[in-house]
């Protein structure tokens, strides 16, 4: 197995294992502000667009991303998280399927006026990135919106990093409640570099900062 296979196995299974206590995280009293202000402002976006979520997750955000969505397909390769996002105050456009953001097998030919991802991009390994987005981009129409956000590194409130590899990945020792230990690749890319990833088609590019988070917000040509 290469370690890019094994580090996304450990990623899937690491959060199979932590779904019934995923969100803990957001109930960190110090972010609390922006999760507020992100949950409010990311409906907009999305207004009137068929939209695909990648690793929604336990479906934190789709409720609000998928507000004023007309269609919105939420997808996780890890059937414990969905089934918590399944009980969320959903519109009835939410649909949910099981679909690897690898390989985005299982979409068949349908495509797409939108994406999401929320705390997605940092539990990419680096060299993957360019890849990943070119495989998003080819499911979307030219037109496409799409918003990616994630965690800012606060050292008051982040988990400290353990290592950096030769790739410059970062990684974190996690603890769940079964006792177990698990290494996580957390990446923190600064404004820069997440946009020189983007590729040729992204125009419209904003970066917006919060104290705790960052969103990436673009439209494909
Ligand atoms: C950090 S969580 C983010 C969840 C949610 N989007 C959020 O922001 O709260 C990462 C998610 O990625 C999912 N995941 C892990 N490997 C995956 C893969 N190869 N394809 C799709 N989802 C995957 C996990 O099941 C988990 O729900």
């Amino acid at each position: 197995m290469t370690s890019a296979a094994a580090t996304a196995d450990s990623m899937r299974d690491y959060y199979a294992r932590r779904a019934a206590t995923y969100e803990r995280v957001y109930f960190k009293p110090e972010r609390q502000a922006d999760l507020r202000t992100m949950e409010a402002w990311l409906g907009a976006p999305f207004a009137g667009r068929e939209v695909l979520e990648i690793a929604c997750g336990t479906g934190w955000w789709t409720p609000h991303g998928a507000r004023e969505a007309a269609s919105w397909l939420a997808t996780d390769l890890n059937p414990e998280t969905m089934e918590l996002a399944r009980t969320k105050p959903l519109p009835a456009s939410v649909r949910f399927a099981e679909v690897d953001a690898y390989t985005l097998d299982g979409l068949g030919v349908q495509r797409f006026s939108g994406a999401f991802a929320g705390c997605w991009w940092s539990h990419v390994p680096r060299a993957q990135l360019a890849p990943w987005l070119e495989l998003l981009h080819a499911r979307l129409d030219g037109g496409a919106r799409v918003v990616l956000l994630d965690n800012s590194f606060v050292p008051a409130s982040s988990t400290p990093l353990s290592r950096r590899d030769a790739d410059g990945n970062t990684y974190q020792q996690r603890a769940l409640d079964d006792g177990s230990v698990h290494e996580v690749l957390k990446n923190f890319p600064t404004r820069g570099e997440a946009i020189a990833m983007l590729g040729p088609r992204a125009r419209d590019v904003e970066w917006i900062d919060h104290a705790h988070y960052w969103i990436l917000s673009y439209e494909l040509s």
